[in-house]
């Protein structure tokens, strides 16, 4: 079985850790959040996959050298980004003729795919969508399915607050279903091809699962992805609470609590206090700073004193000694000035 794995967006609602490292490259815990994904593959007996990013490319090299191994991974150049359909579609010279797996390379989960695929035979269906059920469905999209699982249609982003079965961005296609869509063309799988599909008769089929899911496409969700880990809400990750890496330190007069991720390398250090917060390798925080709700980027630097709520600074980023940051951003080798604060209302 193969998969392609989307990992060429830009990641716009992420930076500015994304200025400088792509979303999937970003640590969960200790290893990039592509890792897992590729991890959670590999149990379901995928062992080839085909990625592409026209997005920092490159920083991808590292990454792939690093995994040796399984699943056997092909990288393919995609100079232009091709949306999330038209990645799919350039990535079928190197699918065979079974049906694989096409997913988001940013989302969290231990949605149960060998199932997904003895459901996608058993309905007989041109592509299957893992569905995830959600209390408000605004951020999404809405994929309503009749008592079958068969998808009525597909509404990307409904204005109102109403709870439904949400596309989770994992999907079994059968590789002719794809074969009038042009390559090389930028096209959006959740806008253009599905409706298409639904439109001329196919059977598109919904997988609803209960599984754990969770898109880290925000600093907030990337904080929750943490902190329900850290309580043991996914399965086949497990660590301990808070988490501090080997090869990390934090002095025995620091405050950590319970929600925290201290990665390798980072420090935290004397009389300082970090709640509900990720540090990203090599991060520091200095004596008697405070760090909450807050993604600190690889070696990002809060000062003495300092505070810092809310906020994200990206890789090598500074919080100079005692200033104060509030649902702030911080880009990549920068130091901190009142700008970065977003004014009050
Ligand atoms: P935002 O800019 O914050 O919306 O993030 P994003 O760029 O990652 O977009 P989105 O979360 O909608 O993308 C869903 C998945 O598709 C992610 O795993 C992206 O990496 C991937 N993706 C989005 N656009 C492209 C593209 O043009 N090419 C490829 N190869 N992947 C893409």
């Amino acid at each position: 079985m193969k998969a392609v794995v989307l990992v060429g967006g830009e990641g716009t609602r992420m930076r500015p850790l994304t200025e400088t490292i792509p979303k999937p490259l970003i640590p969960l815990m200790d290893r990039p959040s592509l890792d897992h994904v590729l991890d959670h593959l590999v149990r379901h007996g995928v062992h080839e996959v085909v990625m592409s990013s026209p997005y920092l490319e490159s920083t991808f090299h590292g990454f792939i050298e690093s995994r040796h191994g399984d699943p056997r991974i092909t990288w393919i150049t995609e100079e232009q980004p091709l949306g999330t359909g038209g990645a799919i579609v350039h990535a079928l010279d190197h699918i065979d003729d079974a049906p694989f797996f096409a997913l988001n390379g940013d989302i969290l989960t231990d949605l149960d795919l060998s199932e997904m695929l003895r459901f996608h035979g058993s309905r007989g269906a041109t592509a299957t969508i893992a569905l995830h059920h959600v209390d408000d469905a605004r951020p999404f999209g809405l994929v309503p399915t009749d008592r079958s699982g068969r998808v009525q249609k597909f509404r990307e982003k409904p204005g109102e607050l109403i709870p439904g079965d949400i596309n989770a961005g994992t999907y079994i296609l059968d590789p002719g279903t794809l074969s009038e869509w042009p390559t090389g063309e930028n096209i959006s799988i959740e806008r253009q091809i599905f409706p298409a599909l639904i439109a001329s008769g196919r059977p598109v089929y919904g997988f609803l699962a209960d599984a754990y899911w969770l898109d880290l496409g925000t600093p907030q969700q990337y904080l929750q992805a943490h902190f329900d880990i850290l309580e043991n809400r996914v399965k086949g990750e497990h660590y301990r609470a808070p988490w501090v890496a080997e090869g990390a330190s934090v002095d025995l007069r620091a405050h950590l609590g319970r929600w925290v991720a201290v990665g390798p390398g980072a420090s935290v250090a004397a009389e300082a206090t970090v709640e509900d917060s990720v540090l990203l390798p090599g991060a520091s925080v200095a004596e008697g700073a405070t760090v909450v709700s807050t993604i600190l980027g690889p070696r990002a630097r809060v000062g003495p004193g300092a505070s810092v709520v809310d906020s994200v600074l990206a890789e090598e980023a500074r919080l100079p000694a005692g200033m104060v940051l509030t649902g702030g951003q911080v880009s990549a080798g920068r130091e901190a000035h009142p700008g970065d604060q977003p004014e009050a209302p």
